[in-house]
């Protein structure tokens, strides 16, 4: 039988710095900084939804995903760290999802909004006939979903084409590569809009940061 200090030897270094950083000194996932003021995307998205989105909501899930990944280096079973996936999965892609989305947004007096012509544009016009239409169908289809989760222009690796896909909660999008994610949990609009999403999805248009979707269509099409 193997001895503690033996079974700690053995095993593998990566695990056993995952573990023995799990004290305490294991870097921790922070809330990252809005790249503009919270007030910047007005009169599109209100202030305070954006204060209470990124400071409450967005914070919460950088709390859960760290509890839950300190949680998950001191299970000693399988069945434990089964038992922790559910919250992983939650607040890991509300992590995911709302660090994107930031980015995702820039104020119109900043850009936002404004999709120039190359290769982003030519591939919405080939998928889906043009910019209008694109925003259309990809609002009808955020829309449509039941409940909170989020709509996405993403680039399907295998078809090598851009496709409008939803995913429900806090999902982050893994079939696809995110290009554009649009929250559609109440807590990104419903100070503003009430419960009337269409507003909320054609205004939001007037701040999409058309620039960072294209670096990440350009990166993804490689
Ligand atoms: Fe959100």
């Amino acid at each position: 039988m193997l001895t503690t200090a033996t079974r700690t030897l053995a095993r593998p270094a990566a695990i056993r710095r995952f573990a023995l950083a799990a004290g305490g000194a294991r870097s921790q996932h922070t809330l990252p900084d809005l790249p503009y003021a919270y007030n910047a995307l007005e009169p599109y998205i209100a202030e305070d939804i954006m204060k209470l989105h990124h400071q409450k909501h967005h914070q919460a899930y950088v709390t859960g995903l760290n509890a839950a990944e300190e949680a998950y280096a001191k299970t000693q079973s399988p069945k434990e760290r089964i038992k922790l996936q559910p919250a992983l999965k939650f607040n890991g892609g509300g992590h995911i999802n709302h660090t994107l989305f930031w980015k995702n947004l820039a104020p119109a007096n900043a850009g936002g909004g404004q999709l120039s012509s190359g290769p982003l544009k030519s591939a919405i016009e080939e998928s889906f006939g043009s910019v209008d239409a694109f925003k259309k169908k990809m609002s009808a289809t955020t829309a449509a979903i039941q409940g909170s989760g989020w709509g996405w222009l993403g680039y399907n690796p295998e078809t090598k084409k851009l496709e409008i896909v939803t995913t429900p909660n806090q999902d982050p999008l893994l079939s696809h590569v995110p290009i554009i994610g649009i929250d559609i949990w109440e807590h990104a609009f419903y100070l503003q809009y009430k419960n009337v999403k269409a507003d909320y999805l054609s205004a939001i248009w007037n701040v999409i940061n058309w620039k960072e979707a294209e670096q990440r269509f350009t990166e993804a099409a490689k």
